[in-house]
Order: structure tokens, then C-alpha cells, then sequence
């Protein structure tokens, strides 16, 4: 039993900087033909010299695989048309953060003020470029995916030409959201549609497993899983995988953010396998991207991937990843 993916696609990864990226960046360009890579720095990308500085960091870090990095600004209220139009070709999403609720989110927004972000949004919506949002309230941290829905549909009614992707979904609102406005999107990432909060917290602590949003409930999963495995047009893969050093994971005070790029695709393919729905994985890591992000260009990329175990590393460098020392069912050829 094999499948071949064509160029598969990362929407919505961190590959960091420096030690972490030379560590990171490889293990998504040997399997991914292209990935949107978060803004979220220290300080974050806001400048078009921080930009392209980054993205020539991730062209060093990757050597000669091919594999495109989507590159994305952190967003801010007061960019201009002008200033967006300078780094449009540099350019493929803007990333939205709310301050302060995730990591290095500091710089973000407070208050949804559709007047305050208008200017913005608007250029952004004339010049076609889309819009990522992480979407939590800073409610109670169960709720806050599920509060964010309403300023979701509030920016989809006002920007109806603005391409809007709902950043991994973790809540039956969200997926219900996705059909009620033509230009809402969401990424969905691997672990939230295998895991619910049960397995973080349900036993021992499971600090691999920490992230925002915070994996929900098993009817929240249920329908992350209906929308993913059907490869909804609206939903597309984006792992989301975001490594910390193994020191920030554990311990207290645990850094959020679960580390999958090297685990993905195999995981997919059996979840997909195991739900008799694989012809459908090549849309949904794949093709319903392309249909979305009307801007990006593939790099040409085949990979197969084979029924045959794989034993998932302890460690990448000082990173653990999700399944640490386990056995999958499918590797890549
Ligand atoms: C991400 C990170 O570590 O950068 N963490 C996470 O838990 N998902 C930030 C984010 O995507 O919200
Ligand atoms: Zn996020
Ligand atoms: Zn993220």
C-alpha cells in the first residue's frame, strides 16, 4: 500500500530563526513544496528589509530542496497602501494576532475595531492579499476560539473581497462558520484532529501537546475531522507546527506549540486510510490551498509515502516532536 502526494503544502508553519531554523527547516522542504511561514519573531516581521532578510535565512537553512516559503508580515493597523504595494511581490499573507494570546503575539491587536483596521484591511482586500488570523478572545480558554466567531463574520461582512483564513480551527463553531460567509477559510492542523484536551491534561500532563488554541472537545474534533478527511474546499492543511526547545516545554511555565512537520504527512495518511477517504488527502494538503490562496506559485514535488513503520525520533536537535518514539504505520519512500 503506497500513495503519492504532489506537491504537498504546509499552510500555516513556524520555523523561527537562527539554531531553530537550521534545525526546523529542513525536516518541512525534504517532504513540503511550499509553506506560509509565521511572522511571529522576536520582534516579529513587520518591515520589508525583515522580510526578505528572513526569507534569505530560510533559503540558506534549506540548501537545495525545493520548497517555497510563503513569507508573511506581522500585522499592523497603520500599514499604508503604498507601504503594501512596495512588498506585495514579496509577500503572500498578512498574519493578524490579537496581543498578547499566543507566543510572541505582544505587538498584536486589542479591540476589533473595524474603523481602526479599515485602511488596512481595505488595501489589503484591493491588492489581494490574504488575511490570517489566529482567532481567540482572551475569554476563558475554552470559549475563546468559539467568542472569536462573531468577529470572524463581523471582518468577513465588512471585507467581503478580503480573503480571510480562520488560522487552525479547533471548534465546531468555527467549522460551521466556514459556510455561512464566501470568503472565510480555515487551516486545520494535524493534532487537533487527532487529540482532544483529554489527552493534555485528562491524565499526566502532557506538555507536548500544549498549544493555542487548546485542543477542545470530542464533538469539536469530530466535525475538524468531517470537514478534513471530505477535504471541504474551504479547509486546507496547515500543521501549525511550532517548535520550542525541549527546556521550554518542559517545564513550568510550558511554552505552547506542538512540533509535527516531521511527522505529518506519514500521520495523515493513516488517519485518512483508516477512515477510507485517502483520495482525498492529495486535496486536502494540497489543491484546496491553491484554490484559496490564488496567489502563490508550486514548486513541482512528488512524494510517496509507503505502509511501512517508522519510528519517530526522541529528538530533532533539542526539539521533541508529537509522537516521540513511537511507531507509525507509513513512512516517506
Ligand atoms: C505558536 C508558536 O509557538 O509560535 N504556538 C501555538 O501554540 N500554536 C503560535 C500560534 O500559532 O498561535
Ligand atoms: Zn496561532
Ligand atoms: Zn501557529
Amino acid at each position: 500500500m503506497s500513495i503519492t502526494l504532489n506537491s504537498p503544502l504546509d499552510m500555516h508553519l513556524h520555523l523561527r530563526d537562527e539554531a531553530m531554523l537550521k534545525t526546523v527547516a529542513p525536516l518541512s522542504s525534504e517532504t513540503f513544496s511550499g509553506a506560509i511561514i509565521m511572522p511571529n519573531l522576536v520582534p516579529p516581521v513587520t518591515t520589508k528589509e525583515q522580510l526578505i532578510g528572513y526569507k534569505e535565512r530560510i533559503g540558506s537553512a534549506i540548501g537545495d530542496d525545493v520548497f517555497t516559503p510563503y513569507m508573511t508580515l506581522f500585522f499592523k493597523p497603520t500599514y499604508t497602501k503604498e507601504f503594501l504595494e512596495s512588498i506585495k511581490d514579496e509577500l503572500t499573507a498578512i498574519k493578524l494576532y490579537p496581543a498578547g494570546i499566543t507566543t510572541n503575539s505582544e505587538g498584536g491587536v486589542s479591540g476589533f475595531d473595524v474603523e481602526e483596521l479599515r485602511p488596512t484591511l481595505e488595501a489589503m482586500s484591493e491588492l489581494e492579499i490574504p488575511l490570517c488570523i489566529h482567532g481567540e478572545t482572551n475569554g476563558f480558554v475554552m470559549d475563546r476560539e468559539a467568542e472569536f466567531v462573531s468577529i470572524y463574520e463581523k471582518l468577513a461582512a465588512a471585507f467581503p473581497k478580503l480573503t480571510i483564513i480562520m488560522e487552525h480551527i479547533t471548534t465546531k463553531a468555527s467549522v460551521e462558520a466556514l459556510d455561512r460567509f464566501e470568503n472565510l477559510h480555515a487551516t486545520i492542523t494535524l493534532h487537533h484532529l487527532l487529540i482532544t484536551l483529554d489527552d493534555v491534561a485528562g491524565g499526566m500532563l502532557q506538555p507536548h501537546l500544549f498549544c493555542k488554541p487548546i485542543a477542545k472537545r470530542p464533538e469539536d474534533r469530530e466535525a475538524l475531522r468531517k470537514v478534513a478527511l471530505e477535504a471541504h474546499p474551504k479547509v486546507m492543511f496547515g500543521s501549525d507546527s511550532a517548535p520550542h526547545p525541549q527546556h521550554a516545554k518542559e517545564a513550568c511555565g510550558c511554552a505552547a506549540g506542538v512540533f509535527t512537520s516531521p511527522i505529518a504527512l506519514q500521520v495523515l495518511a493513516e488517519l485518512f486510510e483508516e477512515h477510507s477517504t485517502i483520495e482525498n488527502l492529495q486535496a486536502f494538503v494540497s489543491d484546496n490551498a491553491k484554490n484559496i490562496y490564488k496567489n502563490i506559485t508550486i514548486p513541482e514535488k512528488t512524494i510517496t509515502l509507503e505502509k511501512k513503520s517508522f519510528v519517530v525520533p526522541e529528538k530533532y536537535g533539542n526539539v521533541v516532536p508529537m509522537y516521540a518514539g513511537e511507531t507509525l504505520a507509513y513512512s516517506i519512500v
